[in-house]
């Protein structure tokens, strides 16, 4: 009262009056962030990942009517209005997390840059540098969350990955749409430091078994309103 609300908060508001409802009776659950594989009690393994993309699209599909579950490795981001976030830590925490989440879900989409491996054990201890002038860690490779839902035999109807690449965009995006058996690829280019993984802006082609449409670069906001979009027409 007397006070004016957050810019955010305002902006959040007013999106209502726009509401599409193109997703109204449907559940959404999302993945989005990075994921931490510790090493030690103090080190861990990591990438890039802001969320900024994964975060974008459970507020445009909470605004398209849809119930949504955002399962979140650690970022900065505030969770967005209406939604239900479930913060985890590692690729197995967020493995778990989305199997208990799924049943019953619609739609399913993993924006989350999972790390691909984790250390094979984590040292109960601080690793110390006193006792080694080199340092071996071997690597153990993460199980797909991705393939792992949508492999499911009562899968969500509609399943959407992301593809980030550095070469050969489409070539590779389409190898992981068969291979991961999902509807729709999101694939972004991440050489660029003007789009991508930290940045706000991003490029996008979205790429199903029939199509490949290169959408306009844009905020990570408006493009999630257009993927979200383009998931609507597509599960109608
Ligand atoms: N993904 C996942 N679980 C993993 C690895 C990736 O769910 N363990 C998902 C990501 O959320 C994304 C998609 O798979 O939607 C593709 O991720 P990407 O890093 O582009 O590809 P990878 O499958 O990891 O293959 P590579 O790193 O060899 O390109």
């Amino acid at each position: 009262m007397g006070r004016m609300l957050d810019v955010d908060d305002l902006v959040a508001a007013t999106a209502n009056l726009f509401l599409t409802g193109s997703l109204s009776g449907k559940t959404l659950v999302i993945t989005a962030g990075p994921t931490r594989e510790a090493i030690d009690p103090v080190r861990y393994l990591s990438n890039h990942s802001s969320g900024k993309m994964g975060y974008a699209l459970a507020q445009a599909a909470v605004e398209a009517g849809a119930k949504v579950k955002l399962i979140s490795g650690p970022t900065h981001l505030p969770r967005p209005d209406r939604v239900e976030r479930i913060d985890v830590v590692s690729a197995q925490d967020m493995f778990d997390a989305c199997h208990a989440a799924v049943a019953n879900c619609d739609i399913f989409i993993g924006a989350a840059a999972v790390a691909d491996y984790r250390p094979a054990s984590i040292s109960s201890e601080k690793i110390k540098k006193d006792q080694q002038d080199s340092l071996n860690l071997q690597l153990i490779k993460n199980s797909d969350i991705l393939a792992s839902i949508a492999k499911l035999p009562n899968r969500p109807g509609f399943v959407m990955g992301f593809a980030a690449e550095t070469q050969q965009l489409v070539e590779f995006a389409q190898e992981k749409l068969y291979k991961k058996n999902v509807d729709m690829i999101a694939a972004n280019n991440v050489s660029s430091p003007e789009i991508g993984f930290n940045s706000d802006d991003n490029q996008i082609t979205l790429i199903t078994s029939t199509q490949v449409q290169e959408l306009p670069r844009a905020s990570k906001m408006a493009l999630a309103q257009m993927i979200i979009a383009r998931i609507a027409e597509e599960i109608h």
